[in-house]
């Protein structure tokens, strides 16, 4: 595949086809992005789905605009906002992550994926989305999506786990050094709209003339999982 054009591609899909989300700037809007409400979206959206994270997020922010006003929170109001969203020790890690960023950093994130990560309930996932959304540096963001998008492009047959790291290395090497979180986000959107599990919109993906897998004919069969 043609590596230095797929982030171009992606870039160019996602000014036309970005969806309208509350958390996001949209593309073309130079509005800086406020990392409490990537951070916010992020950790809401790891177990549940765009259309549920939605009213809750707008709820929350409405409620609690910056990261020390959700510090200042009394646990039950949080946790009563929260309910509905379940994975309540997200709820839980939620509030210890803004009373640190409230109490240890002056209630401002810190910037870099090493620091971000040293916070309670950050991992390697929201570390590199806020990296690279609410920071604009060029981690890798992996999440399912990407993962998926990644084993049809270079048509990777080998199963899920196993594959992860590779499908990292893939991720990586794609990743723009300029709009780097609108490039993250659009993969996402690609995942979740056109690239998705079962029966792939291959003939409008922005990608079709260069994915491994839409040229062998077996996008919907990748990528593959170890049965359990
Ligand atoms: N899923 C996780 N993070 C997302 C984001 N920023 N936009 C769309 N879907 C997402």
């Amino acid at each position: 595949i043609t590596v230095c054009n797929v982030a171009e591609a992606m870039l160019a899909w996602y000014d036309r086809n970005a969806r309208d989300l509350p958390w996001r700037i949209p593309p073309g809007d130079d509005t800086p992005p406020d990392p409490y409400r990537v951070w916010l979206s992020e950790v809401m959206l790891q177990q549940t789905t765009v259309a549920a994270v939605r009213e809750y997020f707008l709820r929350f922010t409405t409620r609690w605009p910056t990261v020390s006003d959700l510090a200042a929170a009394p646990d039950a109001d949080v946790m009563g906002e929260w309910a509905g969203l379940g994975y309540y020790a997200r709820a839980r890690n939620l509030l210890k992550c803004a009373r640190v960023v409230a109490d240890r950093h002056g209630g401002t994130f810190p910037d870099t994926y090493d620091r971000l990560l040293a916070l309670p309930g950050i991992g390697p996932y929201t570390a590199a989305a806020m990296s690279a959304i609410a920071f604009g540096r060029p981690e890798t963001v992996l999440d399912g999506n990407v993962e998926r998008v990644m084993a049809r492009l270079y048509e990777l047959h080998t199963p899920l786990p196993a594959a992860k790291p590779v499908l990292h290395a893939y991720a990586t090497a794609l990743t723009p050094r300029n709009r780097p979180g609108d490039y993250a986000q659009a993969v996402m959107d690609l995942g979740a709209t056109i690239c998705t599990p079962k029966s792939p919109a291959c003939g409008i993906c922005p990608l079709r003339d260069r994915c491994a897998a839409r040229l062998a004919g077996n996008a919907a069969q990748l990528p593959k999982k170890t049965p359990k």
